[in-house]
């Protein structure tokens, strides 16, 4: 996720020279990065003179612990700390940075690899109106951005965009499997099942229509898909289904939060 952000980041006219990695692997596989940049093995070769505007986070969550305190010295009011670990909370970052830091958290998803994601933000009181505004020009790098102001909202937007692209690919596995019982041989449904998500995927962000009106636009009264939406439509049809789902999800997320 670091990665696609910084190859965004780049594509997008920032100079590299103005970039540090600390990334103890070495170079990030796949970024274009010119030999200006600074790449370390770890925080303490980090030149003393850095300032930093922002001091991007992006290992693994369990990682954080033993990854942020030795950025605590760059805990000064115009440096602001963003995040993107899944549930590791602003409270937890204040523990590690001390009190005062401005901290961001985001969660985005993984279409932000292919910079169609969608990343959710919230910041703690530190962080000022310049600082919102440049965590959400470099969100922006892979997909949309959107900001909650209260930071338990951000377990439910873990469950519907955080895992929700693996909902999506379930519904092809479904879909496909709804049509291998129809009689299709396997290849061909699992073709016909992924063309359709993503061709009405493609359909829908083009148009300028709700989902509930596109729908209802290839349904014709007493025809197939209505036959078809008869079932999910139903009480216990799939929306149910996906709020179940998403509650279960948005309490996974509740208990692993820290
Ligand atoms: N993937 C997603 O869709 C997604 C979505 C939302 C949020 N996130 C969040 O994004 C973060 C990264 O996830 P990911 O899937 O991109 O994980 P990842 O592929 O494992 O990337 C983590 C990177 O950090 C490096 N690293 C490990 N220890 C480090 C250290 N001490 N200092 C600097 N770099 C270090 C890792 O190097 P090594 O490989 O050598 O260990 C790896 O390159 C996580 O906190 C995750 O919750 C991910």
């Amino acid at each position: 996720m670091g990665s696609a952000l910084l190859a965004g980041w780049l594509d997008r006219g920032l100079d590299a020279a103005t970039v540090s990695i600390v990334e103890p692997a070495g170079v990030p596989v796949g970024v274009p990065l010119t030999a200006a940049a600074g790449i370390y093995a770890g925080p303490d070769e980090l030149p003393d003179r850095l300032a930093p505007r922002v001091v991007v986070f992006a290992v693994k969550p369990q990682a954080m612990d033993t990854v942020v305190p030795a950025y605590r010295r760059f805990a000064w009011p115009e440096t602001v700390f963003l995040s993107i670990a899944a549930g590791r909370t602003l409270a937890s970052f204040a523990r590690l940075l001390g009190g005062g830091a401005a901290v961001v958290r985001a969660m985005p998803n993984t279409p932000a690899a292919i910079r169609r994601g969608i990343t959710a933000a919230c910041g703690n009181r530190h962080v000022d109106l310049a600082q919102r505004d440049l965590c959400t020009e470099l969100l922006a790098a892979v997909g949309e951005v959107v900001w909650v102001d209260d930071e338990a909202l951000i377990d439910a937007v873990t469950a519907v965009s955080g895992s929700g692209p693996a909902y999506v690919f379930h519904l092809v596995e479904a879909m496909t499997a709804a049509g291998i019982a129809a009689g299709l041989p396997p290849d061909l449904a699992e073709r016909l099942a992924r063309a359709t998500v993503t061709g009405a995927a493609a359909l829908l962000d083009q148009s300028s229509d709700t989902p509930a009106t596109l729908r209802r636009n290839v349904t014709s009264p007493g025809g197939t898909t209505e036959a078809a939406l008869a079932v999910l439509l139903a009480d216990d049809g799939l929306t149910r289904l996906m709020t179940d789902a998403v509650a279960a999800a948005a309490q996974r997320a509740r208990e692993l939060a820290g």
